[in-house]
């Protein structure tokens, strides 16, 4: 079986559940890969997670850029969504279509623009460049700012309103799926039913199509916050945490390197050198 395409995961719309996970290093996507993951997100929140930084807007281009690469060189089957930074489509929509390439050339599938006020044009400009485009609407982080900080959106009838609106504008842009981060549950399954294209929630309850975590809170590697919605499969932070004091601890005990661990002249030289030396 070939790489998951853009049209595999249109097809697997009300038939199987989509599975995504955020990942921004070789390592990481090896596994998630082999694991059977439809989609890798290099998710701008390589900002938090991964570069201690407190807001995905800061994170630039040629860091998500770098993170994409890594992670394509590792993936064969999933399909590899590029989450493009604030600073290559909101900040510089003029440079989006160029900047979406660059994603592309990194190894890139698709890539993934949040809602903001000149998102149409923008999507329109990278769908007619035939860029595959997954929307995000809801709680969108790189404008939390605008929407009164890392709230539940879509709780008011008004706000549900505004965000079907625009899931079904970006439906008819073309993009392939629609992340809904952080709304009612009701709502994300009204919206799912009445589109054609998937929906992958995160913090939006069991009726979306597909559901997307950060790779980080499902680990337990990333202790500054876990939102309501995270489900914590592994404290993998305690776990490197113990690994680590058993390292130190047997280094300063003198048991590792242990034999084993080791390389050796064979004797005959080693006392012809020790004669020279
Ligand atoms: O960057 C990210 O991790 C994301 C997910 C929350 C969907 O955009």
């Amino acid at each position: 079986m070939g790489r998951i395409t853009v049209k595999d995961i249109l097809s697997k719309k009300s038939k199987a559940k989509i599975t995504m996970l955020t990942c921004y290093d070789y390592s990481f996507a090896k596994a998630l890969d082999e694991a059977g993951l439809d989609m890798i997100l290099v998710g701008d929140s390589l900002a938090n997670v991964v570069l201690g930084m407190q807001e995905t807007r800061r994170v630039s281009l040629r860091e998500m850029i770098n993170h994409t690469k890594a992670v394509s060189l590792a993936v064969e089957k999933s399909l590899v969504v590029a989450d493009m930074p604030y600073v290559s489509y909101q900040k510089n929509p003029k440079k989006c279509v160029e900047n979406a390439k660059k994603f592309v050339s990194a190894g890139a599938g698709a890539v993934k623009i949040e809602w903001f006020k000149d998102c149409v044009s923008v999507v329109k400009k990278l769908i007619k460049a035939k860029i595959p485009v997954m929307g995000h609407i809801g709680l969108t982080p790189q404008t939390a700012h605008l929407l009164g900080g890392y709230k539940v959106q879509g709780k008011t009838k008004e706000s549900a309103y505004k965000l079907v609106k625009q899931a079904k504008v970006l439906q008819d842009l073309g993009v392939f799926s629609i992340v809904l981060e952080c709304i009612p549950a009701q709502l994300a399954g009204l919206i799912t039913e009445h589109l054609k294209v998937p929906t992958i929630g995160i913090g939006a309850g069991r009726h979306c199509d597909g559901q997307v975590l950060v790779l980080y809170d499902l680990l337990g590697l990333y202790k500054k916050v876990t939102p309501k919605f995270v489900r914590v499969y592994r404290d993998l932070f305690s776990e490197i945490k113990d690994t680590t004091a058993k390292f130190i601890a047997e280094t300063r005990h003198g048991r590792f390197p242990a034999k084993e661990e080791s390389f050796f002249m064979k004797e005959e030289e080693w006392e012809i050198f020790k004669k020279i030396v």
